[in-house]
């Protein structure tokens, strides 16, 4: 039975690529579809829709269909219905082909195929260079306090550039579609020449956990020449702003750093989270980033330091499609920054510092003293200063031979002073 399936697989391929290129004479011939119309149901969304062909034999018959997009953007899928919803840019126009398949007897019947296309719509028309262009938006969501129940909204935000050669008189107007619901910005800001070049809606349509695409839509119009429409789609997950975590405390018990926070406000659940931990040791100046899915994180201590910690948030691939980080929560400091030890140590090399001055002020005090001693206004050797000096020396009445007494007096015991304080 396990040798089988590989058989068949291959019997299978071998078959679909006969029946789709070779249509063998069999009695049983596949159909195209017929009536296949492409319709633009809302901002960047087409609906396809086709028949199966009326002359298809037997009618008993309950084929799949297989759609290929081939403008703006290739893609290929298989489906039951006879309609199908496209989201997808149309500046460019669109073009789709549709087949009939079936399996039978395990092989893949495919008929040939049938196409469509959608041209630009005339009002994409529009000077170059005049569309905006940097479209940048944002989601954000917020608690929702008007129900009993817990709700959410989320709101979005906007901003984009003037296109260079849009004339000064331009405005420009930006509509979204989230689902079948499209709305007009009412809150614009404005650059210095009072065009519009951000928009904000504080509630939208988008739900806080939506998953399909946010379409934005932006048109314009002027005195002078047409303004070219802009369109962009976006992902949600790609876009959505997280809140920081709610709460964040911290707590140090001897060598335990323990913090604990709690989810953002958001419409996903606890499990929907991953975390990244940042603590910050500023005594070292150094950062530590940990990850987790939990709402707690410990982390074990060797250093008394002053910490600062900042916890951040994402929606984990487990609900979504991953996406952006939150901003960092408000920086919480805990610990102390070893105020202790250091003045002690500071007092000590103070101490020693005094010491040491106040040893060498009566060091220099008791070196003066000898240096007048043992230097008096005596017997300077050169001439015309030694006659200057022994004539002032010689007004001072018989002071000479006490000076030299003291000198020889204090000589001995200065040195065995300085000898004892010294060593
Ligand atoms: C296809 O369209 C034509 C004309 O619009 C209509 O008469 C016919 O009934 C449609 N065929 C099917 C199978 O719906
Ligand atoms: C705007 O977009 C263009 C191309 O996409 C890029 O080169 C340019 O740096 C962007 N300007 C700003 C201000 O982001
Ligand atoms: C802009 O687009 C909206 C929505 O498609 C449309 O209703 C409006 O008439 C357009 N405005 C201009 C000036 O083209
Ligand atoms: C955060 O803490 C405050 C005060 O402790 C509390 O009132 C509030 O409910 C907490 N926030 C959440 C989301 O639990």
């Amino acid at each position: 039975m396990i040798i089988m399936v590989p058989a068949v697989l291959i019997l299978w391929g071998a078959s679909a690529i006969l029946q789709a290129d070779l249509l063998p004479d069999e009695k049983f011939v596949l159909l195209p579809p017929v009536n296949f119309t492409i319709k633009v149901t809302g901002l960047a969304q087409v609906l396809l829709r086709w028949e199966l062909n009326p002359d298809q034999k037997p009618r008993s018959v309950n084929p799949e269909y297989h759609v290929k997009i081939n403008a703006p953007q290739e893609d290929d899928y298989e489906t039951r219905n006879t309609e199908s919803k496209c989201v997808t840019i149309l500046h460019e126009g669109f073009s789709a082909s549709v087949q009939t398949i079936l399996l039978k007897d395990n092989s893949l019947l495919a008929s040939s195929w049938v196409s469509a296309e959608l041209k630009a719509p005339p009002d994409h028309l529009g000077a170059p260079g005049t569309s905006i262009v940097n479209l940048t938006c944002t989601t954000n969501t917020a608690a929702d306090n008007y129900v009993h129940l817990r709700s959410y909204q989320v709101s979005l935000r906007c901003t984009w550039r003037v296109g260079k050669d849009a004339p000064e008189d331009t405005q420009y107007f930006l509509y979204y579609r989230y689902g079948s619901s499209t709305e007009e910005c009412q809150e614009y800001s404005k650059d210095t020449l009072k065009r519009n070049i951000a928009c904000w809606f504080p509630r939208t349509s988008i739900p806080g956990k939506g998953r399909d695409w946010l379409a934005v839509h932006v048109n314009g119009s002027s005195k002078l020449t047409a303004i070219k429409p802009f369109d962009q789609l976006f992902a949600l997950h790609a876009i959505d702003q997280v809140n920081p975590p709610l709460n964040v405390t911290a707590e140090i018990e001897g060598t335990r750093l323990t913090i604990q926070w709690e989810k953002p406000v958001s419409a996903f659940p606890m499990h929907c989270f991953d975390y990244e931990v940042k603590i910050y040791n500023i005594r070292r100046g150094y950062f530590q980033t940990e990850k987790t899915t939990i709402n707690e994180f410990v982390s074990v201590i060797d250093d008394i330091s002053k910490y600062c910690i900042q916890v951040r948030a994402a929606v984990s691939s487990v609900c979504r499609a991953s996406g952006l980080w939150s901003q960092w929560s408000r920086p919480l400091y805990v610990g102390n920054d070893e105020q202790k030890p250091l003045t002690g140590w500071f007092l000590i090399v103070l101490m020693a510092a005094v010491c040491f001055l106040l040893l060498m002020a009566s060091l220099l005090c008791r070196i003066c003293h000898l240096w007048t001693k043992l230097f008096p206004p005596v017997p300077a050797p050169k001439n015309n200063i030694k006659d200057l000096f022994v004539n002032t020396y010689y007004e001072k009445a018989g002071s000479s031979e006490t000076e030299i007494e003291v000198v020889s007096y204090v000589e001995e015991p200065v040195f065995e002073t300085l000898e004892d304080s010294v060593f």
